[in-house]
């Protein structure tokens, strides 16, 4: 494309996908740039003419003013840290506007399983599939993840899982370190509250992120770290996320010797528990 030339539809399609853009979140087409709150300025500068809307296929996430970061984290702390139950931080979050990301996702992706579980496990953020359907895991990366929690005699009535990021990021790009930090105070809540024996960080994000190291998955997987919750400490294992494994199925034999640890320990907690 030259830079006189008008751009083909095809070319607008694929500058739309990179830039995240790949459903439609209305049927017709809206022209944001139309809309009174954002300045004339800055639609001046903008504007191309003669303006071209975004066709219906596909429509431009929604830009909304978010509150600047620093003020979004702590009013996050300060709503996660009121929520007495599980449905409380969910009808927060529902209320919550400190995330830009839930403007341009679907839905609220909040939680799957069974929250008197013992095993709780946490991924990055929800994908396509999970913001159509709002639970986690249900891609084919969670048909994997129902693998390897049968594979150690559990399924969904009897475990917990979330992700640190509840709203899909537009074209599942990476969350933002600033959008991690907001989101971070509400998975901490969820932990809290539903108070399993033992947590299971899901890839390098996750792991990262809720067991405050800057090491790598390759040198964190399997091993047992202590997750404080203010009130208790739970025993903590990274794994691989298992998007990683479909793409790479020789790391699955690793991934399953972390399962039979996590097997042990629960059952070793069990005992402790009952004696
Ligand atoms: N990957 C994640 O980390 N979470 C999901 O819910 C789905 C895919």
């Amino acid at each position: 494309m030259t830079p006189d030339s008008a751009p083909t539809v095809q070319q607008l399609l694929a500058f739309y996908l990179e830039a995240g853009v790949d459903c439609a979140l209305t049927e017709e087409p809206v022209n944001r740039l139309s809309d009174p709150d954002i300045g004339a300025a800055a639609r001046e500068a903008a504007l191309p003419k003669p303006v071209r809307t975004i066709p219906a296929v596909i429509a431009a996430p929604r830009v909304e003013a978010a509150p600047a970061p620093e003020a979004a984290i702590l009013s996050a702390r300060e709503a996660a840290r009121t929520a007495p139950t599980l449905e409380a931080l969910r009808a927060l979050l529902e209320q919550f506007d400190g995330c830009a990301l839930k403007s341009t996702a679907t839905r609220l992706v909040f939680a799957d399983g069974n929250p008197q579980a013992r095993i709780m496990f946490v991924g990055e953020a929800p994908g396509r599939e999970e913001d159509i359907e709002g639970l986690p895991f249900v891609g084919r990366s969670g048909k994997l993840l129902d693998r390897m929690i049968a594979a150690i005699g559990l399924d969904r009535t009897s475990v917990y899982i979330a992700n640190v990021i509840p709203w899909r990021p537009p074209g599942n790009r990476t969350p933002t370190p600033q959008e991690t930090q907001i989101c971070l105070p509400f998975i901490q809540r969820q932990i809290e509250l539903v108070n399993p024996d033992v947590l299971v960080t899901l890839g390098n994000p996750s792991t990262q992120t809720l067991l405050s190291t800057r090491e790598g998955i390759m040198k964190t997987r399997g091993r047992w770290f202590d997750y404080e919750t203010g009130t208790r400490v739970i025993r903590a294992l990274a794994t691989f996320h298992p998007a990683y494994l479909l793409r790479s199925p020789s790391y699955k034999r690793m991934a399953w010797q972390d399962l039979r640890s996590i097997a042990k320990t629960l059952e070793q907690a069990q005992t402790t528990s009952s004696s």
